[in-house]
C-alpha cells in the first residue's frame, strides 16, 4: 500500500533505467486505486496543483493524457504547446524557459528533440520535471502505460512472449520499453528491416539483464506471440529521405496477419501510426491500441498523484 511511505515523492521521472520491477509495481498499484476511485474522491489528490507543460516536439496523446490526468484529479494545467508561439522564438533558452515554468506550476513534462534533455531540465527546474519523450531514447512514461496494458489486458507480464516490431533504431519509445521489460522474466523477439535495427549502443546496459531475438522475419514467430507491439517507421528522424522510402511499408499488421495469431494475443502500438496497422484491425478483439492510449490516462494520473502527495493516495 502506498500511504507512508512514498519514494516517488517530488521526484523527477527522466529514465526507466532509473526504476525498477518494484517501482513499476508500485505504480501500476497506484493506476488501479485511480481507476476505482469515485470521481469526487479522484478530484481530491491534486486538488489546487497545476502541471507546467513544455512541448517542443508534436503530440497529441502525452500532451492531452497528461491534461485529462491532472484534471481527473483536480488539478488544472498550462503550457506551451506550440513553441513557435513563444519566447523560444525570441531566442529564450530551454533553461530560462523551463525556469519560469517551475515557478508557474507544481510539476512539469517536458518534450524535445535532444537526448537528455529532460534531464538537463530536471537539473535547472525547482518542481520534478517528467520526461514526455526526449531525443530517440526515452519515453519513460510510455512504457509504464504500455507494461500497465499488457498486465490488464494479459493478466501477467512475467512469462509473456513479446515482439516488437518496426523501427527499432528511432523510436524512443522501444529503448524505453525494452528497459521496463527487462525487470520482467519475457522472451523477447525484435523484428526490424535490416537497417532499423535496434542500437547496440543504447541496450547495452539491457542486455545485461536479459536476452531478445533479432529478426527481419514478421512471419517468423507470429504465431507464438503474446503480445506483437507495433511502431511507426520515424519519417522525422531519418537524416535521409531516400532511406526512409527504402523501409517505408515494410511491414503491415493486417486481417491475414491476425488470423495466423494467437486468438488471445494483444496488439500495442504506441500510436500515431501510418499504414502499419490496417484500419479494419481496429475491430478484431487482438487490437488493444487504443486501450492503451486510455490507460496511459489512468498510468500518467497515477504517477502525478504519487509525485503531488508526500503519503500518496
Ligand atoms: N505515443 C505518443 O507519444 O503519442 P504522441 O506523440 O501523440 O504524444
Amino acid at each position: 500500500m502506498i500511504q507512508s511511505m512514498n519514494e516517488f515523492f517530488q521526484k523527477d521521472i527522466i529514465s526507466v533505467r532509473d526504476f525498477d520491477k518494484q517501482k513499476l509495481e508500485s505504480i501500476f498499484d497506484a493506476t488501479n486505486k485511480i481507476i476505482k476511485l469515485k470521481p469526487n474522491d479522484r478530484r481530491e489528490i491534486g486538488r489546487g496543483k497545476t502541471l507546467g507543460y513544455l512541448f517542443y516536439e508534436p503530440s497529441t496523446r502525452t500532451r492531452l493524457s497528461f491534461e485529462a490526468a491532472i484534471a481527473s484529479i483536480g488539478g488544472t494545467s498550462i503550457g506551451i504547446s506550440n513553441i513557435s508561439s513563444s519566447s523560444t522564438q525570441k531566442g529564450e533558452s530551454l533553461a530560462d524557459t523551463v525556469r519560469i515554468m517551475s515557478i508557474y506550476s507544481d510539476v512539469l513534462v517536458l518534450r524535445h528533440p535532444l537526448d537528455g534533455s529532460s534531464r538537463f531540465a530536471a537539473e535547472i527546474s525547482e518542481k520534478s520535471v517528467i520526461n514526455g519523450g526526449s531525443g530517440t531514447e526515452e519515453h519513460p512514461t510510455q512504457a509504464i502505460q504500455d507494461l500497465f496494458t499488457i498486465k490488464k489486458e494479459k493478466n501477467k507480464i512475467d512469462g509473456l512472449k513479446i515482439g516488437i516490431v518496426g523501427d527499432l533504431k528511432y523510436g524512443r519509445t522501444v529503448y524505453s520499453l525494452l528497459s521496463a521489460l527487462s525487470y520482467y522474466d519475457v522472451d523477447v523477439h525484435l523484428i526490424s528491416p535490416e537497417s532499423l535495427k535496434i542500437r547496440t549502443d543504447s541496450t547495452y546496459e539491457i542486455k545485461k539483464r536479459f536476452s531478445f531475438t533479432e529478426s527481419t522475419d514478421l512471419e517468423e514467430y507470429i504465431d507464438d506471440l503474446d503480445v506483437v507491439y507495433v511502431t511507426r517507421i520515424q519519417k522525422e528522424r531519418f537524416p535521409d529521405e531516400e532511406e526512409y522510402i527504402k523501409v517505408k511499408g515494410s511491414y503491415v499488421i493486417g486481417l491475414d496477419i491476425t488470423k495466423k495469431m494467437k486468438d488471445d494475443a494483444i496488439i500495442l502500438h504506441p500510436l500515431p501510426r501510418l499504414d502499419e496497422i490496417s484500419a479494419e484491425v481496429d475491430n478484431t478483439k487482438q487490437a488493444k491500441y487504443f486501450k492503451q492510449a486510455e490507460y496511459g490516462m489512468y498510468t500518467r494520473a497515477a504517477l502525478l498523484g504519487l509525485i503531488l502527495n508526500e503519503k500518496g493516495f
